[in-house]
């Protein structure tokens, strides 16, 4: 593509737990990366401009939006989409499960993301409390759910770790 430069650079990014040594133009972002060249479609693209969260990704272990980040500056990273997740019973990850009980989804498009948020924040803080929860979420936008489902679901994944 044009605008993404002539220049390509190879990078070294692990994803999901499975290496790729991958030449990709200097201005490819992470998540045209992520969906194109590797074909994980699960994480979307909402606005493109740092906003909504819907492209949001773990890069070592951080919570990052990824049409804020070239593919180049992941060289070295390791990466984990939504695709990730789900190796429970049921193919589900526990919070995955919850947020399916507790109706924590309408149409599903920031769910991605908003799931490997309340991933990074459990990892952090196992227990948060409902604000802690909702500072969390700040950076992902949901049009449809009103947050208060989806709140209920991250307290339900949170007490079932404790279980
Ligand atoms: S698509 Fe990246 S924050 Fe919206
Ligand atoms: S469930 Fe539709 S945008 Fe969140």
């Amino acid at each position: 593509m044009a605008t993404e430069g002539a220049a390509v650079h190879v990078i070294d990014v692990t994803v999901n737990g499975v290496p790729h040594s991958t030449a990709v133009p200097a201005r490819r972002l992470l998540e045209h990366f992520i969906r194109e060249t590797l074909g994980l479609r699960g994480t979307h693209i909402g606005c493109d401009t740092g906003n909504c969260g819907a492209c949001s990704v773990i890069c070592d272990g951080q919570l990052i939006k990824s049409c804020m980040m070239l593919a180049v500056q992941a060289d070295g990273c390791e990466i984990e989409t939504i695709e990730s997740l789900g190796d429970g019973p049921d193919g589900l990850d526990p919070i995955q499960q919850a947020f399916k009980e507790h109706h924590g989804l309408q149409c599903g498009y920031c769910t991605p993301g908003i799931v490997l948020n309340a991933k990074t924040l459990l990892a952090e803080n196992p227990h948060p409390s409902e604000a802690e929860i909702r500072r969390a979420l700040k950076g992902n936008i949901c049009r449809c759910t009103g947050y208060v489902n989806i709140v209920r679901s991250i307290e339900a994944a949170a007490g079932a770790q404790g279980e």
